[in-house]
């Protein structure tokens, strides 16, 4: 878990962020252990922004992954940053109920959950190939 947390610090340092000034950064492990990473990236037309989970999908799928085993968010702090509703439904999409999703901020991590605590009862890709 310790190279996803520094993946994501890495990230939170390249965030975009001068609406809010919440840096987030986000890290993803594909099914063959290489890590992915994301910041969030906002926009002056704010429904346009990007969540840093969001970018890390993107670059996992980019790098030819299609499976998410774990996901760890990281903030600044004192608050602990889980993914927002949105990004939930995206990492469902390619993990498991029971992937580890670690939130952290700049000390380490300070949260354990797993998708389906943060999500439960989801909808997911099953229910349409069913
Ligand atoms: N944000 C993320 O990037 N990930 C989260 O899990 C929560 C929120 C970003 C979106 C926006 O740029 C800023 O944090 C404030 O909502």
């Amino acid at each position: 878990m310790d190279d996803l947390l520094h993946l994501a610090q890495r990230m939170m340092l390249h965030a975009h962020a001068p609406y809010s000034k919440l840096h987030v950064g986000a890290a993803l492990r594909a099914e063959d252990g290489s890590i992915h990473g994301g910041c969030n990236v906002e926009n002056s037309a704010y429904p346009q922004g990007l969540c840093a989970e969001a970018g890390a999908i993107a670059a996992l799928v980019a790098a030819g992954h299609k499976r998410i085993v774990e996901c760890l968010v990281v903030g600044p702090g004192p608050d602990v940053i889980t993914p927002c509703g949105g990004c939930r439904q995206k990492l469902r999409e390619f993990a498991a109920t029971d992937a580890p999703v670690w939130s952290a901020d700049a000390s380490g991590w300070r949260a354990r959950h797993t998708l389906g605590e943060l999500l439960p009862a989801s909808f997911g890709p099953d229910h349409l190939t069913r």
